[in-house]
């Protein structure tokens, strides 16, 4: 597996779908241009949408994350908030408990933190209620940081790339799943790098916009939910098919010679 080729190939068709699912979390801002409240503000948006993600459907995640985001804008108005009023926003979503990780996050964050999200998946992991998957999507996407976000989809994702053939669950599976994913990030590249080699090559690799591990984690996750599904996937509209591994093994088995 040539991780180069794989990140250039998922990453370039990501800036092709990146809007079209209409999600109005999914932006690609200039982290390096924000301030710290800046970028804190976009990782709760993050946040309170990969929360939302994690057992509801895109579709319908949408009109509850922006009534979330005009009652609670600022995860000071969250952590002010009282857990009625949280609920009723979160009411018809299911899984209520979310919601109340969302409001005891919103005042760890508060009363332990100024206000402002950690901005490393380490620092995440100490605020009540973000696990290794959220503090792997918000240290990436809100952030920039070279860190993996591993759910459902990116181990059905990753199992396939690399033909593995294991109990999906098992700990042992996860675990490489998870250091799989964590090689594969692309990193960030400096700024000073990157405007050089544009000079020099015309943006060759110019790909993943403004936030490569942010892009590259999405698009995973927006490949395993649009065309590596779980069934029937779309492997003729697959971008990494040439590099997966069950898709060779699919083609070698249908034409081993009897
Ligand atoms: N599902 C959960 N989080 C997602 C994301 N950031 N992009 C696409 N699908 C997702």
């Amino acid at each position: 597996l040539d991780a180069a080729v794989v990140q250039r190939k998922l990453l370039r068709w990501f800036d092709g779908v990146r809007e079209s699912r209409g999600m109005p979390w999914r932006k690609d801002v200039d982290l390096a241009e924000m301030d710290d409240e800046e970028r804190s503000q976009r990782a709760y948006e993050v946040w309170v949408s990969e929360i939302m993600l994690q057992q509801t459907q895109v579709a319908t995640v949408i009109p509850y994350w922006l009534r979330w985001m005009a009652k609670f804008p600022t995860v000071k108005a969250l952590a002010a908030a009282d857990i009625e009023d949280v609920n009723s926003v979160w009411q018809g979503l299911g899984y209520y408990s979310r919601a109340k990780r969302l409001l005891d996050g919103a005042r760890t964050v508060v009363n332990e933190h100024d206000g402002l999200l950690p901005s490393t998946a380490e620092g995440l992991l100490s605020i009540d209620g973000i696990g290794p998957y959220s503090a792997g999507a918000i240290s990436s996407i809100a952030f920039g940081q070279r860190s993996a976000m591993v759910d459902g989809n990116v181990i059905r994702v990753l199992s396939r790339l690399t033909a593995l053939h294991a109990p999906d669950k098992a700990k042992s599976t996860t675990g490489f799943i998870w250091a799989l994913a964590d090689v594969l990030v692309p990193p960030q590249p400096e700024r000073r790098k990157k405007a050089k080699e544009e000079e020099e090559e015309e943006g060759e690799d110019d790909v993943g916009g403004k936030n490569k591990p942010g892009a590259w984690n999405q698009g995973l996750m927006e490949l395993g939910a649009t065309v590596c599904t779980p069934k029937a996937p779309k492997c003729d509209e697959c971008p990494l098919s040439d590099e997966c591994l069950a898709y060779a093994e699919a083609r070698y088995v249908a034409h081993r010679p009897k």
